[in-house]
């Protein structure tokens, strides 16, 4: 290459790749970062055996025993880079009202000049990886293309997992074909002989978004989300900016919708397939609802992953819903997983799996809190080496309250290792959807499942969501924050324009003369006086999909009350759990103090999100509060 900007490194551009706008960019970038060398990954699995045994090598990784987990590995992180760093998370749009009050801002020419001299040589030492990827299926109408350059080969063997990533991406952009630049560093540059640690970082860390621009920068971090930057960053703050972009072109299109949502299909005895999109705040168990298997009672009812925790979702010509699944693998939260919370989840980690922050047995396999449940009365293994590198035996855990697994350690995992993946999880032209969910976290007020009288209260109840906090974030556990539509962290623009994009995708839907989808709020984590969860959870969640199923089809019996109708005891089918008719009234009960107090919060955020709220929402909320005092 002799791109001016070259000073005799080679980019070692494949034949093959001939987008002059790509080569020139990866220049600028080489230029910029100053790698000792350039790698296009072409997403073979030659190259990820070969990749996965240079982190071995480099001690990043451990291979995981053979016999009992094959092709698999462990890697721990520096215990300051565990989770996603929504402090250090920015919209760098032009306009500082476009990012909004709930995302951090600053002025793009302010940031570029910051971020400048912390990228300036960034990757000596170091190769940087090209990795071409597609969000969804490879020349999918709904699917869009990125580029990640990254420092860390954690990051492209990862992408390999979680993304359609490799080659055949260079074919679908052609010469000229749109992608979203994506640059990522670990920000730790070795001196001439310097010897690299396990897992580099950066204390300082700034993951950035430009959305007029759509590229993604991230620096310090190599963990999750701030680093698999077609996940969070791509897919849903950058791609939520384009499915609005594209309802303002003029052409009367209603644009599209990118949600933090997992999709999942249920059909029933008789053969009729629903499907549904359901959105919950991270680590609320988005990965076992997508995978739930149907408990004793529902005989014939299957349910099947299209995925776990991102939908696009775009309206087809029948006027109908459709949504994919961007990603192609699974990064989810290890402790807790068992093979009574989830046995789809743990079957598909026997194989091909890369662990973070888990736990290393003494016969070189991996263990998480929670997973003994998998064999109730199983004991705990009597040692191992916990994420941190340190022994950790029941003991000291007693004594010190020490974890085997970070609680926001992760497996990554291909999408195909699951057992109950859906026939259609990679049509490109996904899958319609009947239903949405919305449901947080919250251990009082919330009932455990109300159907919205439309769709203008559906979106009420979304976007004023709380959840109470949990690992997968930095910060303190256990705080209710309000999370619209679980996409607090998430929404690439202003949340208020955010609400009034989904109020017009609906109006214009419904104005079209089509089914809209029912919008359904659910809460599985009400606890009773003993501090302790009522509702049983995982598989039983069935019992509620089957209501709403009910709901879709018109028949489904309920109680109307201040935000929707619920089911009442007698509403739902109840053979082979045995939960009484108290129990039930502790989870779907109404505290009109509670909600007296709930609604001052609604009124909170909306003093907060003012500019450009739908009146809409405001005048839900008045009814909602004359529903409360009558
Ligand atoms: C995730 C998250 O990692 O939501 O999926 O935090
Ligand atoms: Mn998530």
């Amino acid at each position: 290459m002799n791109h001016p900007a070259m000073q005799g490194l080679n980019l070692n551009t494949p034949p093959y790749v001939k987008h002059a706008k790509l080569i020139a960019w990866v220049a600028d970038m080489v230029a910029l970062c100053k790698p000792d060398n350039v790698y296009w990954c072409d997403g073979s699995d030659a190259e990820y055996q070969r990749l996965c045994q240079q982190l071995v090598d480099a001690g990043t990784f451990k291979k995981l025993n053979e016999a009992k987990r094959p092709n698999s590995f462990l890697a721990c992180s520096d215990p300051t880079d565990v989770a996603r760093v929504e402090d250090r998370t920015y919209i760098c749009s032009a306009k500082k009202e476009d990012a909004g009050p709930t995302n951090n801002w600053m002025a793009p020419a302010e940031m570029r000049n910051t971020l400048q001299p912390l990228f300036d040589g960034c990757m000596k030492g170091r190769t940087m990886y090209v990795v071409p990827f597609s969000m969804g299926p490879l020349g999918s109408p709904i699917a869009h293309i990125g580029i990640e350059l990254s420092d860390s080969p954690y990051v492209a063997v990862n992408m390999k997992i979680m993304t359609r990533m490799g080659k055949a991406v260079f074919d679908v952009l052609g010469l000229d074909g749109e992608f979203v630049p994506c640059v990522h560093t670990v920000g730790a540059p070795l001196a001439e002989g310097q010897k690299d640690v396990k897992w580099p970082c950066n204390k300082t860390k700034y993951i950035v978004h430009y959305p007029e621009t759509r590229e993604i920068w991230s620096y310090g971090s190599g963990y999750g989300g701030n680093a698999l930057l077609g996940k969070k960053c791509f897919a849903l703050r950058i791609a939520s900016n384009m499915g609005r972009a594209a309802s303002q072109d003029g052409s009367g299109n209603p644009g599209w919708l990118a949600e933090h949502m997992l999709i999942l299909g249920v059909t029933s005895p008789e053969g009729k397939k629903y499907h549904v999109a359901a959105a919950f705040p991270s680590a609320c168990g988005k990965t076992n609802f997508s995978m739930l298997v149907p408990p004793a009672g529902f005989e014939g009812w299957k349910v099947t992953t299209i995925g776990d925790d991102i939908a696009w979702i775009k309206p087809g010509a029948d006027g109908r819903l459709y949504a994919i699944n961007p990603e192609a693998g699974y990064f989810g939260v290890a402790p807790g997983t068992n093979m009574l919370t989830n046995p789809n989840c743990l079957r598909s980690l026997d194989k091909n799996v890369i662990f973070t922050n888990v736990g290393l047995t003494d016969d070189g396999d991996v263990w998480w809190e929670g997973m003994e449940q998998d064999a109730p009365g199983k004991a705990l293994p009597a040692h191992l080496i916990d994420w941190q590198g340190k022994d950790w035996t029941p003991q000291i855990a007693r004594e010190t309250g020490a974890k085997a697994a970070h609680p926001n350690s992760r497996f990554t995992v291909a999408a195909i290792n699951n057992p109950a993946l859906d026939p259609a999880w990679n049509d490109p032209a996904g899958v319609p959807i009947d239903a949405f969910i919305f449901g947080g976290r919250r251990s009082t007020t919330v009932p455990l499942i109300t159907d919205g009288r439309n769709w203008v209260e559906g979106v009420y109840m979304a976007a004023t969501m709380g959840s109470e906090t949990t690992a997968a974030i930095t910060g303190q556990v256990g705080v209710v924050r309000r999370d619209p539509f679980a996409m607090i962290a998430f929404a690439g623009y202003n949340m208020s324009d955010y609400f009034q994009h989904w109020l017009n995708v609906g109006k214009q839907l419904e104005a079209s003369g089509a089914k809209l989808p029912k919008i359904f709020t659910a809460n599985w984590f009400r606890k009773g006086e003993d501090g302790k969860f009522v509702w049983p959870g995982y598989g039983e969640n069935m019992r509620v999909l089957k209501w709403m199923i009910d709901r879709i089809e018109g028949k489904g019996q309920g109680v109307e009350h201040i935000t929707g109708v619920s089911p009442r005891y007698e509403d739902m089918n109840w053979t082979g759990l045995d939960f009484s008719a108290e129990q039930f009234q502790t989870v779907t009960s109404i505290d009109k103090a509670a909600w007296q107090k709930e609604l001052e919060l609604h009124a909170e955020l909306f003093k907060q999100l003012e500019h450009h709220l739908p009146k809409e929402l405001e005048e839900t909320k008045a009814a909602i509060e004359r529903r409360l005092a009558a």
